[in-house]
């Protein structure tokens, strides 16, 4: 971990796709360890683009970024795989393999680290029992319905232990219930010690949980009004 607790530090940070202007302009931002956010902004505000920016999908085109210490803005491509094994992250659109069962597509990360089955069995399969999907586990993801899908991909995000929680709109084809049970369980792992961040549509969830709330609009992420923590 950073020496100082700094999970995420963005300074001046811009995102550019292309020759497009500036989706995300001057982002500021941190987030120390044992630190929960909400991230929120209208379709296509950059949410998920900040997320990626988080996750080293993209680099920013301009500004700082350092993760868990390591200024990944400038780091060289090899140094990224190591950082990126430290963060747990659930797709907006899952990403889930189509020709592995719900039980190999939670147990892939593991398999890929190089980690041994009799390992992770146990894992994989309490955590696909805790999202109910303990009788799916054999079942491939063309299979499963839109909301079964976004509970293995959110099981597969959790299954290493990581450092840092990245989810993107991880509730939004899950019923009232279910939402509320998989926020549960963000905040379970927070306390646990995952920093994490959750970027959602689902304003009565921010609500409830009381968490600090970042807001994108016009390309600026700004602490949302009334919420606590510091940006
Ligand atoms: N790969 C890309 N190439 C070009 N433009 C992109 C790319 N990805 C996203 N954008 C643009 O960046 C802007 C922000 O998109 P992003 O997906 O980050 O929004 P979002 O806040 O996650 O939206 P939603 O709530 O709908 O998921 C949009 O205008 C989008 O069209
Ligand atoms: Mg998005």
């Amino acid at each position: 971990m950073a020496a100082n607790g700094l999970i995420i530090d963005f300074e001046n940070a811009g995102l550019a796709y292309g020759d497009a202007p500036e989706t995300l302009s001057d982002v500021t931002l941190q987030l120390r360890e044992g630190e929960f956010r909400f991230l929120t902004g209208p379709s296509g505000a950059g949410k998920t683009s900040l997320l990626k920016m988080m996750y080293l999908a993209h680099r920013p085109t301009r500004g700082r970024f350092s993760l868990f210490g390591e200024d990944a803005s400038n780091a060289p491509r090899e140094a990224l795989p190591p950082l990126r094994r430290r963060i747990g992250v659930v797709f907006q659109e899952f990403r889930l393999l189509d020709h592995l069962t719900a039980f190999e597509n939670v147990a892939l990360p593991m398999k890929v680290a190089g980690i041994n089955q009799n390992q992770y069995r146990e894992d994989v399969s309490e955590l696909l029992n805790w999202v109910g999907l303990g009788h799916r586990m054999g079942a491939k993801p063309p299979t499963l319905s839109g909301g079964e899908q976004q509970r293995v991909a959110l099981a597969r995000a959790l299954v290493s232990k990581p450092d840092l929680i990245l989810a993107d709109e991880p509730t939004g084809n899950v019923d009232p219930a279910m939402s509320e049970r998989i926020m549960k369980l963000f905040v379970e792992l927070n306390k646990l010690g995952a920093a994490v961040i959750v970027a959602t549509h689902n304003l009565r969830l921010v609500q409830t949980l009381g968490k600090p709330v970042l807001r994108i609009s016009d390309g600026r992420v700004s602490r949302a009004p009334g919420a606590g923590g510091a940006l």
